[in-house]
Protein backbone atom coordinates (compact mmCIF):
# COMPACT_ATOMS: atom_id res chain seq x y z
CA UNK A 1 0.00 0.00 0.00
CA UNK A 2 2.65 2.57 0.96
CA UNK A 3 4.97 1.54 -1.69
CA UNK A 4 1.78 1.99 -4.18
CA UNK A 5 1.90 5.73 -2.91
CA UNK A 6 5.10 6.20 -3.30
CA UNK A 7 5.04 5.01 -7.19
CA UNK A 8 1.96 7.07 -7.60
CA UNK A 9 3.63 10.35 -6.17
CA UNK A 10 6.82 9.41 -8.28
CA UNK A 11 4.74 9.35 -11.03
CA UNK A 12 2.77 12.59 -10.78
CA UNK A 13 6.74 14.33 -9.81
CA UNK A 14 7.53 12.70 -13.54
CA UNK A 15 4.57 14.11 -15.13
CA UNK A 16 5.51 17.51 -13.49
CA UNK A 17 8.98 17.55 -14.83
CA UNK A 18 8.33 16.69 -18.47
CA UNK A 19 5.15 19.34 -18.45
CA UNK A 20 7.99 21.21 -17.39
CA UNK A 21 10.38 20.44 -20.20
CA UNK A 22 13.28 17.80 -19.02
CA UNK A 23 14.45 15.69 -21.61
CA UNK A 24 13.22 12.00 -21.01
CA UNK A 25 17.39 11.80 -20.47
CA UNK A 26 17.37 13.99 -17.63
CA UNK A 27 14.24 12.34 -16.60
CA UNK A 28 15.45 8.59 -16.83
CA UNK A 29 18.94 10.08 -14.78
CA UNK A 30 17.03 11.58 -11.90
CA UNK A 31 14.27 9.09 -11.66
CA UNK A 32 16.41 6.14 -11.87
CA UNK A 33 13.43 5.06 -15.18
CA UNK A 34 14.04 3.74 -18.58
CA UNK A 35 12.84 5.31 -21.87
CA UNK A 36 10.49 2.73 -22.33
CA UNK A 37 9.04 3.41 -18.75
CA UNK A 38 8.25 7.20 -19.37
CA UNK A 39 6.97 6.04 -22.61
CA UNK A 40 4.18 4.20 -20.90
CA UNK A 41 3.35 7.11 -17.94
CA UNK A 42 2.38 9.64 -20.61
CA UNK A 43 0.20 6.83 -22.87
CA UNK A 44 -1.38 5.86 -19.72
CA UNK A 45 -2.01 9.27 -18.13
CA UNK A 46 -2.44 11.36 -21.39
CA UNK A 47 -4.26 9.06 -23.37
CA UNK A 48 -1.76 9.71 -26.29
CA UNK A 49 2.01 8.91 -26.45
CA UNK A 50 3.88 12.16 -27.11
CA UNK A 51 7.11 13.36 -26.03
CA UNK A 52 6.80 16.65 -25.35
CA UNK A 53 4.00 18.18 -22.54
CA UNK A 54 4.25 21.87 -22.57
CA UNK A 55 3.85 22.21 -26.17
CA UNK A 56 2.32 25.52 -28.17
CA UNK A 57 3.58 25.61 -30.83
CA UNK A 58 4.15 29.20 -33.43
CA UNK A 59 3.79 28.82 -36.58
CA UNK A 60 7.09 30.09 -38.32
CA UNK A 61 6.28 29.41 -42.29
CA UNK A 62 3.56 27.52 -44.02
CA UNK A 63 5.84 25.49 -46.55
CA UNK A 64 8.77 23.81 -46.63
CA UNK A 65 11.83 25.79 -47.65
CA UNK A 66 13.17 24.98 -51.23
CA UNK A 67 10.88 21.68 -51.65
CA UNK A 68 11.37 19.34 -54.51
CA UNK A 69 9.62 15.93 -55.43
CA UNK A 70 11.19 12.96 -54.99
CA UNK A 71 12.43 11.79 -58.13
CA UNK A 72 14.34 8.05 -57.05
CA UNK A 73 13.28 5.25 -55.50
CA UNK A 74 15.19 6.37 -52.13
CA UNK A 75 13.53 9.55 -50.11
CA UNK A 76 15.70 10.55 -47.53
CA UNK A 77 14.69 13.90 -45.51
CA UNK A 78 17.86 14.84 -43.21
CA UNK A 79 15.33 17.23 -41.15
CA UNK A 80 12.05 15.84 -40.60
CA UNK A 81 9.80 18.82 -41.40
CA UNK A 82 8.37 21.49 -39.13
CA UNK A 83 6.58 24.28 -41.02
CA UNK A 84 3.07 24.68 -39.95
CA UNK A 85 2.14 23.02 -37.04
CA UNK A 86 4.33 19.74 -37.80
CA UNK A 87 6.84 18.53 -35.14
CA UNK A 88 8.03 15.28 -33.75
CA UNK A 89 6.36 15.24 -30.58
CA UNK A 90 3.71 12.21 -31.52
CA UNK A 91 6.00 9.55 -31.25
CA UNK A 92 6.18 7.17 -34.30
CA UNK A 93 4.71 9.94 -36.36
CA UNK A 94 6.17 10.55 -40.43
CA UNK A 95 7.90 13.08 -41.67
CA UNK A 96 5.50 15.77 -43.55
CA UNK A 97 7.58 15.61 -46.58
CA UNK A 98 6.40 12.13 -47.30
CA UNK A 99 2.34 12.63 -47.24
CA UNK A 100 3.57 15.96 -49.17
CA UNK A 101 5.30 13.90 -51.77
CA UNK A 102 2.67 11.49 -52.23
CA UNK A 103 -0.22 14.32 -52.60
CA UNK A 104 1.20 16.35 -55.00
CA UNK A 105 2.47 13.07 -57.45
CA UNK A 106 -0.69 11.13 -56.95
CA UNK A 107 -3.98 13.84 -56.24
CA UNK A 108 -5.21 16.96 -57.75
CA UNK A 109 -6.58 20.24 -56.09
CA UNK A 110 -10.21 19.28 -54.49
CA UNK A 111 -9.42 15.48 -54.34
CA UNK A 112 -10.27 13.46 -51.14
CA UNK A 113 -7.65 11.93 -49.34
CA UNK A 114 -7.56 9.48 -46.65
CA UNK A 115 -5.57 8.68 -43.87
CA UNK A 116 -7.02 5.93 -41.63
CA UNK A 117 -4.40 6.20 -39.43
CA UNK A 118 -4.65 9.88 -38.70
CA UNK A 119 -2.60 9.90 -35.46
CA UNK A 120 -1.40 13.69 -34.64
CA UNK A 121 -2.92 14.56 -37.77
CA UNK A 122 0.78 14.57 -40.41
CA UNK A 123 -1.53 13.90 -43.66
CA UNK A 124 -4.62 16.04 -42.67
CA UNK A 125 -2.35 19.43 -42.39
CA UNK A 126 -0.52 18.40 -45.10
CA UNK A 127 -4.20 18.13 -47.40
CA UNK A 128 -5.10 21.13 -45.62
CA UNK A 129 -2.32 23.19 -47.11
CA UNK A 130 -2.28 21.65 -50.36
CA UNK A 131 -6.13 22.02 -51.13
CA UNK A 132 -7.57 18.65 -50.77
CA UNK A 133 -10.17 17.54 -49.00
CA UNK A 134 -9.04 14.75 -46.66
CA UNK A 135 -10.95 12.43 -44.26
CA UNK A 136 -8.21 11.50 -41.37
CA UNK A 137 -9.79 8.63 -38.68
CA UNK A 138 -7.87 7.12 -35.32
CA UNK A 139 -8.94 4.58 -33.05
CA UNK A 140 -8.03 6.83 -30.80
CA UNK A 141 -10.12 9.69 -29.55
CA UNK A 142 -7.58 11.71 -27.49
CA UNK A 143 -4.77 11.47 -30.86
CA UNK A 144 -8.05 13.00 -32.44
CA UNK A 145 -8.59 15.69 -30.19
CA UNK A 146 -4.95 16.45 -30.44
CA UNK A 147 -4.97 16.29 -34.09
CA UNK A 148 -7.49 18.52 -34.02
CA UNK A 149 -5.50 20.98 -32.32
CA UNK A 150 -2.38 20.83 -34.81
CA UNK A 151 -5.63 21.61 -37.52
CA UNK A 152 -6.44 24.78 -35.51
CA UNK A 153 -4.79 27.75 -37.78
CA UNK A 154 -5.71 29.89 -40.45
CA UNK A 155 -3.90 30.04 -43.91
CA UNK A 156 -2.80 33.46 -44.72
CA UNK A 157 -5.25 34.10 -47.84
CA UNK A 158 -2.28 36.33 -49.62
CA UNK A 159 0.23 32.94 -49.14
CA UNK A 160 -2.17 30.50 -51.39
CA UNK A 161 -4.47 32.84 -53.07
CA UNK A 162 -5.67 30.67 -56.17
CA UNK A 163 -7.41 28.04 -54.25
CA UNK A 164 -9.94 26.51 -51.48
CA UNK A 165 -8.63 25.57 -48.04
CA UNK A 166 -10.70 22.52 -47.18
CA UNK A 167 -11.16 22.26 -43.82
CA UNK A 168 -10.17 18.21 -42.72
CA UNK A 169 -12.87 15.84 -41.29
CA UNK A 170 -11.49 13.95 -38.67
CA UNK A 171 -13.07 11.23 -37.09
CA UNK A 172 -12.75 8.31 -34.41
CA UNK A 173 -12.77 5.20 -35.72
CA UNK A 174 -11.62 1.56 -36.94
CA UNK A 175 -9.40 1.74 -40.12
CA UNK A 176 -10.70 -2.33 -40.34
CA UNK A 177 -14.60 -0.85 -41.33
CA UNK A 178 -15.01 1.85 -43.59
CA UNK A 179 -18.45 1.41 -43.79
CA UNK A 180 -19.21 5.04 -43.65
CA UNK A 181 -17.31 5.33 -46.96
CA UNK A 182 -18.88 4.50 -50.58
CA UNK A 183 -17.32 1.71 -53.09
CA UNK A 184 -14.61 3.90 -55.44
CA UNK A 185 -15.06 7.26 -53.88
CA UNK A 186 -11.75 7.91 -52.78
CA UNK A 187 -8.97 9.40 -54.99
CA UNK A 188 -5.86 8.92 -52.48
CA UNK A 189 -5.23 6.91 -49.38
CA UNK A 190 -1.93 8.06 -47.77
CA UNK A 191 -1.54 6.16 -44.20
CA UNK A 192 1.28 4.91 -41.76
CA UNK A 193 0.04 2.39 -39.75
CA UNK A 194 1.35 0.81 -36.57
CA UNK A 195 3.83 -1.54 -36.87
CA UNK A 196 3.82 -4.81 -34.98
CA UNK A 197 4.09 -4.62 -31.22
CA UNK A 198 6.81 -1.95 -31.86
CA UNK A 199 5.58 1.17 -30.53
CA UNK A 200 2.17 1.40 -28.49
CA UNK A 201 -0.22 4.08 -29.09
CA UNK A 202 -3.00 3.63 -25.95
CA UNK A 203 -3.13 2.26 -23.13
CA UNK A 204 -4.38 -0.87 -24.32
CA UNK A 205 -7.46 0.76 -25.93
CA UNK A 206 -10.20 -2.16 -28.15
CA UNK A 207 -8.67 -2.31 -31.25
CA UNK A 208 -5.44 -0.52 -31.39
CA UNK A 209 -3.71 -2.98 -34.22
CA UNK A 210 -0.20 -1.40 -32.30
CA UNK A 211 -0.59 -4.28 -29.76
CA UNK A 212 -0.61 -7.00 -31.96
CA UNK A 213 2.07 -9.71 -32.56
CA UNK A 214 2.95 -9.86 -36.52
CA UNK A 215 0.37 -12.79 -37.48
CA UNK A 216 -2.70 -11.02 -35.82
CA UNK A 217 -1.27 -7.72 -37.08
CA UNK A 218 -1.10 -9.16 -40.53
CA UNK A 219 -4.30 -10.77 -40.22
CA UNK A 220 -6.27 -7.39 -39.51
CA UNK A 221 -4.45 -5.54 -41.78
CA UNK A 222 -6.05 -7.63 -44.26
CA UNK A 223 -9.18 -6.39 -43.12
CA UNK A 224 -7.78 -2.52 -44.11
CA UNK A 225 -6.60 -3.56 -47.56
CA UNK A 226 -10.13 -5.03 -48.19
CA UNK A 227 -12.01 -1.78 -47.20
CA UNK A 228 -8.94 0.27 -49.32
CA UNK A 229 -9.64 -1.83 -52.46
CA UNK A 230 -13.43 -0.97 -52.24
CA UNK A 231 -13.27 2.65 -50.93
CA UNK A 232 -10.76 3.58 -53.52
CA UNK A 233 -11.82 5.11 -57.32
CA UNK A 234 -9.83 2.32 -59.46
CA UNK A 235 -6.58 3.69 -61.24
CA UNK A 236 -5.95 5.55 -57.98
CA UNK A 237 -3.49 5.21 -55.57
CA UNK A 238 -2.75 3.36 -51.85
CA UNK A 239 0.39 4.59 -49.95
CA UNK A 240 1.93 2.75 -47.13
CA UNK A 241 4.66 3.14 -44.92
CA UNK A 242 5.97 0.27 -42.94
CA UNK A 243 9.26 -0.60 -41.62
CA UNK A 244 10.70 -4.01 -40.83
CA UNK A 245 11.71 -5.63 -37.08
CA UNK A 246 14.15 -7.70 -35.59
CA UNK A 247 13.12 -10.22 -33.23
CA UNK A 248 15.72 -12.10 -31.47
CA UNK A 249 19.16 -12.03 -33.87
CA UNK A 250 16.90 -12.35 -36.85
CA UNK A 251 14.54 -9.89 -39.25
CA UNK A 252 11.11 -10.44 -39.54
CA UNK A 253 10.71 -8.84 -43.29
CA UNK A 254 7.15 -7.09 -41.95
CA UNK A 255 7.35 -4.58 -44.95
CA UNK A 256 7.07 -7.39 -47.65
CA UNK A 257 5.05 -9.43 -45.74
CA UNK A 258 2.56 -6.33 -45.67
CA UNK A 259 2.99 -5.46 -49.44
CA UNK A 260 1.89 -9.03 -49.84
CA UNK A 261 -1.49 -8.53 -47.84
CA UNK A 262 -2.64 -5.82 -49.93
CA UNK A 263 -1.30 -7.70 -52.95
CA UNK A 264 -3.09 -10.01 -52.00
CA UNK A 265 -6.97 -7.92 -52.25
CA UNK A 266 -6.38 -6.81 -55.95
CA UNK A 267 -3.74 -3.68 -55.81
CA UNK A 268 -0.81 -3.66 -58.09
CA UNK A 269 2.65 -2.01 -57.04
CA UNK A 270 3.13 1.03 -58.71
CA UNK A 271 6.59 2.47 -56.68
CA UNK A 272 8.44 0.29 -54.00
CA UNK A 273 10.17 3.75 -51.79
CA UNK A 274 13.11 2.99 -49.56
CA UNK A 275 12.39 5.61 -46.96
CA UNK A 276 15.71 6.12 -45.13
CA UNK A 277 16.05 6.91 -41.45
CA UNK A 278 18.11 9.75 -39.68
CA UNK A 279 18.16 9.09 -36.36
CA UNK A 280 20.49 6.08 -36.25
CA UNK A 281 23.76 6.11 -34.58
CA UNK A 282 26.50 5.40 -36.77
CA UNK A 283 29.63 6.42 -34.53
CA UNK A 284 30.73 5.85 -31.26
CA UNK A 285 29.82 2.67 -28.77
CA UNK A 286 27.43 2.22 -31.48
CA UNK A 287 29.76 1.53 -34.29
CA UNK A 288 32.13 -0.56 -31.72
CA UNK A 289 28.84 -2.60 -30.77
CA UNK A 290 27.23 -3.40 -34.13
CA UNK A 291 30.88 -4.58 -35.63
CA UNK A 292 31.54 -6.58 -32.53
CA UNK A 293 28.16 -8.39 -32.48
CA UNK A 294 27.52 -8.68 -35.76
CA UNK A 295 24.42 -6.38 -36.86
CA UNK A 296 23.22 -3.51 -38.26
CA UNK A 297 20.97 -0.71 -37.45
CA UNK A 298 17.51 -1.23 -39.33
CA UNK A 299 18.08 2.28 -41.22
CA UNK A 300 14.89 2.33 -43.66
CA UNK A 301 11.49 2.03 -44.37
CA UNK A 302 9.10 1.08 -47.50
CA UNK A 303 6.79 3.07 -48.93
CA UNK A 304 4.72 1.08 -50.95
CA UNK A 305 2.52 2.87 -52.83
CA UNK A 306 -0.18 0.86 -54.89
CA UNK A 307 -2.65 1.02 -57.59
CA UNK A 308 -6.03 0.19 -58.23
CA UNK A 309 -5.98 -0.92 -61.53
CA UNK A 310 -8.29 -0.35 -64.03
CA UNK A 311 -10.01 -3.59 -65.34
CA UNK A 312 -8.58 -3.42 -69.12
CA UNK A 313 -4.91 -2.64 -67.54
CA UNK A 314 -4.57 -6.38 -65.92
CA UNK A 315 -6.07 -7.62 -69.08
CA UNK A 316 -3.48 -6.36 -71.02
CA UNK A 317 -0.67 -7.52 -68.73
CA UNK A 318 -0.76 -11.02 -69.57
CA UNK A 319 2.59 -11.67 -71.24
CA UNK A 320 3.41 -14.82 -73.74
CA UNK A 321 6.40 -17.26 -72.12
CA UNK A 322 9.62 -16.78 -74.27
CA UNK A 323 11.89 -19.54 -74.11
CA UNK A 324 14.77 -18.57 -76.23
CA UNK A 325 16.67 -17.44 -73.54
CA UNK A 326 18.84 -18.60 -70.54
CA UNK A 327 19.92 -17.03 -67.16
CA UNK A 328 22.93 -18.68 -65.84
CA UNK A 329 25.41 -18.38 -62.69
CA UNK A 330 28.83 -17.51 -64.07
CA UNK A 331 31.36 -17.53 -61.06
CA UNK A 332 33.24 -14.68 -60.26
CA UNK A 333 36.42 -13.47 -58.76
CA UNK A 334 36.64 -10.30 -56.89
CA UNK A 335 39.59 -8.69 -55.40
CA UNK A 336 38.49 -7.48 -51.57
CA UNK A 337 39.98 -4.32 -49.93
CA UNK A 338 39.39 -3.12 -46.70
CA UNK A 339 37.04 -0.35 -46.69
CA UNK A 340 37.64 2.56 -44.98
CA UNK A 341 34.40 2.33 -42.75
CA UNK A 342 32.22 -0.17 -41.78
CA UNK A 343 28.61 -0.29 -42.94
CA UNK A 344 26.64 -0.46 -39.73
CA UNK A 345 23.17 0.45 -40.63
CA UNK A 346 20.85 -0.72 -43.11
CA UNK A 347 21.12 1.41 -45.95
CA UNK A 348 24.60 1.49 -47.48
CA UNK A 349 24.96 4.60 -49.48
CA UNK A 350 27.91 4.01 -51.11
CA UNK A 351 30.35 6.07 -54.37
CA UNK A 352 29.23 5.29 -57.67
CA UNK A 353 32.86 4.63 -58.92
CA UNK A 354 33.57 2.23 -56.63
CA UNK A 355 30.69 1.10 -55.38
CA UNK A 356 30.76 -2.85 -56.09
CA UNK A 357 34.16 -3.26 -54.69
CA UNK A 358 33.20 -1.57 -51.39
CA UNK A 359 30.24 -3.05 -51.26
CA UNK A 360 32.18 -6.85 -51.97
CA UNK A 361 34.29 -5.73 -48.85
CA UNK A 362 31.73 -4.85 -46.89
CA UNK A 363 30.25 -7.97 -47.68
CA UNK A 364 33.50 -9.98 -47.21
CA UNK A 365 34.88 -8.58 -44.33
CA UNK A 366 31.58 -9.11 -42.11
CA UNK A 367 30.35 -12.08 -42.98
CA UNK A 368 33.48 -14.01 -44.40
CA UNK A 369 36.67 -15.33 -42.30
CA UNK A 370 37.65 -18.23 -44.98
CA UNK A 371 37.15 -19.19 -48.53
CA UNK A 372 33.55 -18.15 -50.44
CA UNK A 373 32.22 -18.46 -53.29
CA UNK A 374 30.59 -15.82 -55.83
CA UNK A 375 27.97 -16.39 -59.08
CA UNK A 376 26.84 -14.08 -60.80
CA UNK A 377 23.33 -14.74 -62.75
CA UNK A 378 23.62 -13.35 -66.28
CA UNK A 379 21.30 -14.07 -69.43
CA UNK A 380 22.72 -16.10 -72.57
CA UNK A 381 20.63 -16.19 -75.40
CA UNK A 382 22.14 -19.56 -76.62
CA UNK A 383 22.67 -22.76 -74.22
CA UNK A 384 24.21 -23.35 -71.13
CA UNK A 385 27.60 -22.34 -71.34
CA UNK A 386 28.34 -21.54 -67.61
CA UNK A 387 31.32 -23.56 -65.91
CA UNK A 388 30.24 -25.90 -63.52
CA UNK A 389 32.23 -26.25 -60.74
CA UNK A 390 30.81 -29.38 -58.29
CA UNK A 391 33.25 -29.55 -55.63
CA UNK A 392 33.97 -27.00 -53.00
CA UNK A 393 35.49 -27.13 -49.91
CA UNK A 394 33.39 -26.04 -47.07
CA UNK A 395 32.73 -22.44 -48.01
CA UNK A 396 32.09 -19.38 -44.96
CA UNK A 397 29.87 -17.32 -47.65
CA UNK A 398 28.27 -17.96 -50.50
CA UNK A 399 26.99 -14.25 -53.01
CA UNK A 400 24.64 -14.61 -55.39
CA UNK A 401 24.47 -11.61 -57.59
CA UNK A 402 21.93 -10.78 -60.21
CA UNK A 403 23.73 -8.53 -63.12
CA UNK A 404 21.16 -9.29 -65.47
CA UNK A 405 18.38 -7.45 -63.60
CA UNK A 406 20.25 -4.04 -64.53
CA UNK A 407 20.48 -2.88 -68.38
CA UNK A 408 18.26 -5.38 -70.18
CA UNK A 409 14.53 -5.25 -70.14
CA UNK A 410 13.11 -8.04 -67.88
CA UNK A 411 9.77 -9.37 -68.71
CA UNK A 412 7.58 -11.19 -66.34
CA UNK A 413 8.84 -14.43 -67.41
CA UNK A 414 12.61 -13.85 -66.91
CA UNK A 415 11.55 -13.03 -63.20
CA UNK A 416 10.04 -16.24 -63.30
CA UNK A 417 12.88 -18.26 -64.98
CA UNK A 418 15.79 -16.32 -62.52
CA UNK A 419 13.62 -17.12 -59.31
CA UNK A 420 13.25 -20.81 -60.21
CA UNK A 421 16.97 -20.48 -61.34
CA UNK A 422 17.82 -19.57 -57.99
CA UNK A 423 16.49 -21.52 -56.23
CA UNK A 424 17.51 -24.42 -58.04
CA UNK A 425 21.00 -23.13 -57.58
CA UNK A 426 20.51 -22.41 -53.30
CA UNK A 427 19.26 -26.03 -53.35
CA UNK A 428 22.49 -27.30 -55.33
CA UNK A 429 25.07 -24.91 -53.17
CA UNK A 430 23.32 -24.60 -49.91
CA UNK A 431 24.84 -27.95 -48.39
CA UNK A 432 28.84 -26.65 -49.49
CA UNK A 433 28.05 -23.69 -46.67
CA UNK A 434 29.41 -24.21 -43.26
CA UNK A 435 26.68 -24.12 -40.74
CA UNK A 436 26.55 -20.54 -39.13
CA UNK A 437 27.77 -19.37 -42.93
CA UNK A 438 26.12 -16.94 -44.63
CA UNK A 439 24.75 -16.73 -48.11
CA UNK A 440 24.06 -12.93 -49.58
CA UNK A 441 21.97 -12.50 -52.46
CA UNK A 442 22.44 -9.35 -54.30
CA UNK A 443 19.28 -8.04 -56.54
CA UNK A 444 17.38 -5.02 -57.10
CA UNK A 445 13.45 -4.24 -58.32
CA UNK A 446 12.35 -3.96 -61.70
CA UNK A 447 9.62 -2.45 -63.57
CA UNK A 448 7.75 -4.91 -65.82
CA UNK A 449 5.11 -2.92 -67.99
CA UNK A 450 3.39 -0.46 -65.26
CA UNK A 451 3.88 -2.06 -62.19
CA UNK A 452 6.52 -2.64 -60.11
CA UNK A 453 8.47 -6.64 -59.62
CA UNK A 454 9.62 -6.44 -56.45
CA UNK A 455 12.15 -9.11 -56.37
CA UNK A 456 13.71 -8.88 -52.92
CA UNK A 457 10.47 -9.77 -51.74
CA UNK A 458 10.18 -12.59 -53.98
CA UNK A 459 13.72 -14.13 -53.07
CA UNK A 460 12.61 -13.70 -49.67
CA UNK A 461 8.96 -15.59 -50.73
CA UNK A 462 11.04 -18.01 -52.49
CA UNK A 463 13.87 -18.88 -50.16
CA UNK A 464 11.87 -20.19 -47.53
CA UNK A 465 13.71 -23.37 -46.43
CA UNK A 466 14.05 -23.78 -42.67
CA UNK A 467 17.80 -23.08 -42.30
CA UNK A 468 17.95 -20.07 -44.30
CA UNK A 469 17.86 -17.02 -41.27
CA UNK A 470 17.25 -13.68 -42.19
CA UNK A 471 20.15 -11.61 -40.83
CA UNK A 472 19.56 -8.52 -42.77
CA UNK A 473 17.99 -6.96 -45.31
CA UNK A 474 20.54 -3.86 -46.95
CA UNK A 475 19.79 -1.01 -49.13
CA UNK A 476 22.63 -0.50 -51.36
CA UNK A 477 22.96 3.16 -53.09
CA UNK A 478 25.00 4.52 -55.76
CA UNK A 479 25.68 8.32 -54.28
CA UNK A 480 25.43 10.13 -57.42
CA UNK A 481 24.17 13.72 -57.38
CA UNK A 482 21.21 14.51 -60.34
CA UNK A 483 19.86 10.93 -60.94
CA UNK A 484 19.00 10.33 -65.02
CA UNK A 485 15.61 11.89 -65.46
CA UNK A 486 12.65 9.51 -65.92
CA UNK A 487 11.08 10.10 -69.42
CA UNK A 488 7.59 8.82 -67.57
CA UNK A 489 5.63 9.75 -64.49
CA UNK A 490 7.43 6.80 -62.91
CA UNK A 491 10.32 6.90 -59.98
CA UNK A 492 13.77 5.85 -61.04
CA UNK A 493 14.92 2.74 -59.30
CA UNK A 494 18.62 3.46 -57.78
CA UNK A 495 18.35 1.02 -54.86
CA UNK A 496 19.76 -2.73 -55.06
CA UNK A 497 19.22 -5.53 -52.16
CA UNK A 498 21.68 -7.32 -50.24
CA UNK A 499 19.35 -10.12 -48.71
CA UNK A 500 21.93 -11.94 -46.23
CA UNK A 501 20.89 -14.98 -44.63
CA UNK A 502 22.86 -16.50 -42.08
CA UNK A 503 22.53 -20.52 -42.46
CA UNK A 504 21.54 -22.47 -39.26
CA UNK A 505 21.00 -26.27 -39.39
C1 LIG B 1 2.12 5.33 -36.95
S1 LIG B 1 0.79 6.12 -36.16
C2 LIG B 1 0.28 7.29 -37.34
C3 LIG B 1 1.02 8.57 -37.18
C4 LIG B 1 0.60 9.64 -38.17
N1 LIG B 1 1.05 9.31 -39.51
C5 LIG B 1 1.18 10.97 -37.77
O1 LIG B 1 2.04 11.49 -38.50
O2 LIG B 1 0.83 11.49 -36.72
C6 LIG B 1 -0.45 4.90 -36.19
C7 LIG B 1 -1.79 5.34 -35.63
O3 LIG B 1 -2.72 4.28 -35.83
C8 LIG B 1 -3.70 4.36 -34.79
N2 LIG B 1 -4.44 3.09 -34.79
C9 LIG B 1 -4.12 1.90 -34.24
N3 LIG B 1 -5.07 0.98 -34.52
C10 LIG B 1 -6.01 1.59 -35.28
C11 LIG B 1 -7.22 1.18 -35.90
N4 LIG B 1 -7.68 -0.07 -35.77
N5 LIG B 1 -7.92 2.08 -36.63
C12 LIG B 1 -7.49 3.36 -36.75
N6 LIG B 1 -6.37 3.83 -36.16
C13 LIG B 1 -5.63 2.95 -35.44
C14 LIG B 1 -2.87 4.67 -33.56
O4 LIG B 1 -3.67 5.26 -32.55
C15 LIG B 1 -1.82 5.64 -34.14
O5 LIG B 1 -2.23 6.97 -33.95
Amino acid sequence: MERELINKEREKDILRDKERGLSDEEIGKKYNVSFKYIERLITKEKGVNISRLNKKKRIRRFEPENFQEEKTSVWSFKNRGNWATHSGDYRGNWSPYIPRNVILKYSSRGDLVLDYFCGAGTTAIECKLLGRRCIAIDINDKAIELAKENLNFNIPPSLFPDFEVYEPELIVGDARDLSFLKDNSVDLICSHPPYANIIHYTDGKEGDLSFLDVEDYLSEMQKVAKESFRVLKPGKKCAILIGDIRREKYIVPLGFKLIDVYLREGFELYELVIKRQHNCKTTGFWYEKSIKQNFLLLAHEYLAIFEKPLKKEKENEKQTIQNNFKIIPKELKLTPELPEKFETTSVWILPSDDFDKILNSNVLLRYCKGSYLVLDFSINQNKFSGEEIEEYEKLDLLIIKSSFLSGVHVSKDMVEKFLDELRKLVYQKLPFVKDGGYLVVQVRDVRVGRYIEPIAKRVIDTLSEKSLKIKEIVIAVPDVSGYPENDRDFLSIIHQYLLIYEVKR
